[in-house]
């Protein structure tokens, strides 16, 4: 293969670049650097007799020609691979603003541990006498997040946000059917604040209920007065975030909790901003029934392309009797499973991501109580200080005390110079950052939701900010060609989506 060009790139964390970084245009796909009778690595023999294709596999289950795999060198293949990884940004290159998703920058520590033997290499079917360590690490687990969320029991079986959420709605469904009269008809019902995640939609959905949307006030918060009108014996719950998708704590928690429950409803909590609360509030102290936490944002487990994910549920002591099962539980004379009485069964086929949890727990002994919440008065810290460096430069449609998260708005910058928030967002790439969350939540006009989290210092916040002032004094209609320094320039982002093309076609474009 010819020697690629090289190219300029900004160095992450927005500081000027010192090294150019290998890459080209469009990278070669590995079918394309294949060449006939490469190979990566290979014995001189095998040590085994000859054999015969035909004798081991039967010829009905043999394709009738070779598989076109590529072949290549061992130097080419690292080569390749070592490339891609250049033209990647990541939370170990730079900050990683994506609001709502929590994209901090993982301790190395939690990757050690949870890469050790005696936790990777055991099959999630080995006998409870065999695996002690791993149950009690996940009993563990169960309580500190117990805990932390100040509910009653855990179960650590979601593999995902999206999968606690259909958890939850289930154990929802379920407590229901326990509590109806052969009178009462079914509820058919699930409030969601309009500035909510959409996942928590499609979740009530796929649950089976309707969603009714709650809309939101002037401060960002939910509307408990329209909120009461909406209120009958006809819904089934409310799901709510605290801090909510605008970053802002919804102070009229305990009343909206009440005022459901009041219904015979029941209060579930979408954990992903957990971040903001870590040991200084808890749901089960608001009024909440059912909780999901995402590990992959508030307990150090890769997520985004990064790795599987890990949505526990938690809920109160009326709830645990219908929690998936198996659970991991102490027996007395050790560790074993146990399913509970009124189980609504599996929502994994295993016990959870279990190596995202070992993750989680890793960083929960690490980070200790008091380190929790330093973790989120960091967080906060950050998001204001923030929010008000942007001020006058951005539009700021709730402007108030935020969480760990502020949402500004592109707005005024689309009307001066039909930049919008997406813009914004590309440009920021061409700073070395990665680009916050654009065009969510939906309540805000050309929303801007920045996250910086805690793990970023003072320094890298001070960049980021300047990155956002210079985007906003400098914005004009070039910017919808952004970005224009990163290797691959602005893509079609629905596309992908509408046409999937999942195969590569190695016969000559024209
Ligand atoms: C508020 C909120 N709820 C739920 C989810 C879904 O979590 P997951 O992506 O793990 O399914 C997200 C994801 O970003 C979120 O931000």
């Amino acid at each position: 293969m010819s020697a690629a060009p090289t190219e300029r790139r900004p160095a992450p964390g927005g500081r000027a670049a010192s090294a150019p970084v290998l890459g080209r245009a469009s990278e070669p796909t590995v079918f394309e650097l294949s060449s006939p009778g490469r190979v990566a690595w290979s014995f001189r023999s095998s040590g085994l007799p000859p054999w015969d294709a035909d004798e081991l596999v039967p010829a009905q289950h043999l394709a009738p020609e070779p598989v076109a795999l590529p072949e290549l060198s061992e130097r080419d293949l690292v080569a390749h691979h070592t490339r891609l990884t250049s033209r990647q940004y990541s939370v170990d290159l730079g900050a990683y603003p994506l609001g709502s998703c929590t994209m901090k920058y993982n301790p190395k520590v939690c990757d050690t541990a949870a890469g050790l033997p005696g936790l990777a290499r055991v099959h999630p079917a080995a006998p409870a006498a065999a695996i002690q360590g791993w149950l009690e690490l996940l009993v563990a687990l169960e309580g500190s997040l117990a805990e932390i969320t100040g509910m009653h029991a855990v179960s650590l079986q979601p593999p995902a946000g999206a999968a606690g959420e259909l958890t939850g709605l289930l154990l929802m469904r379920a407590h229901h059917a326990s509590t109806a009269t052969p009178a009462s008809p079914p509820r058919t019902k699930v409030l969601i604040p309009d500035s909510a995640h959409g996942t928590n939609p499609a979740s009530v959905t796929l649950g089976g209920y309707r969603t009714v949307t709650v809309p939101s006030d002037h401060r960002g918060c939910v509307d408990v007065a329209a909120l009461r009108h909406l209120l009958d014996d006809d819904v089934a719950g409310i799901m709510l975030t605290n801090p909510n998708t605008l970053g802002l704590f919804e102070e009229d928690i305990a009343e909206i909790a009440e005022a459901v429950h009041d219904v015979g409803g029941l209060v579930y909590y979408d954990g992903a901003n957990l971040n903001a609360i870590l040991g200084v509030t808890r749901p089960g102290d608001m009024g909440f029934d059912i909780v999901h936490l995402n590990l992959h944002k508030t307990f150090a487990v890769p997520h985004g392309g990064g790795g599987p994910g890990a949505g526990p549920v938690a809920v109160t002591e009326a709830l645990a009797p219908f929690l998936p099962g198996p659970r991991p539980v102490a027996t007395g004379a050790g560790y074993g499973w146990h399913t509970p009485a009124r189980s609504i069964g599996r929502v994994h086929g295993w016990h959870g991501n279990a190596l995202a949890l070992a993750r989680a727990y890793t960083y929960l002994l690490a980070t200790g109580g008091d380190g929790l919440r330093r973790v989120a008065e960091a967080a906060v810290l950050n998001a204001n200080w923030l929010r008000q460096r942007l001020r006058g430069h951005y539009d700021i449609p709730y402007d108030r005390p935020c969480m760990h998260e502020c949402v500004v708005s592109a707005a005024g910058l689309r009307r001066r110079h039909g930049v919008r928030a997406v813009d914004v967002g590309k440009r920021l790439l061409e700073h070395g950052f990665h680009a916050p969350t654009v065009a969510f939540p939906l309540v805000v006009d050309e929303a801007l939701m920045i996250e910086p989290t805690e793990t970023e210092s003072p320094q890298t916040l001070a960049a980021l900010a300047d990155a956002l002032i210079d985007i906003a004094e400098s914005a004009s209609p070039d910017d919808h060609a952004a970005p224009r320094t990163t290797p691959v320039g602005r893509v079609d982002e629905a596309r992908a989506a509408r046409r999937l093309v999942s195969t590569f076609d190695a016969r000559p474009r024209c």
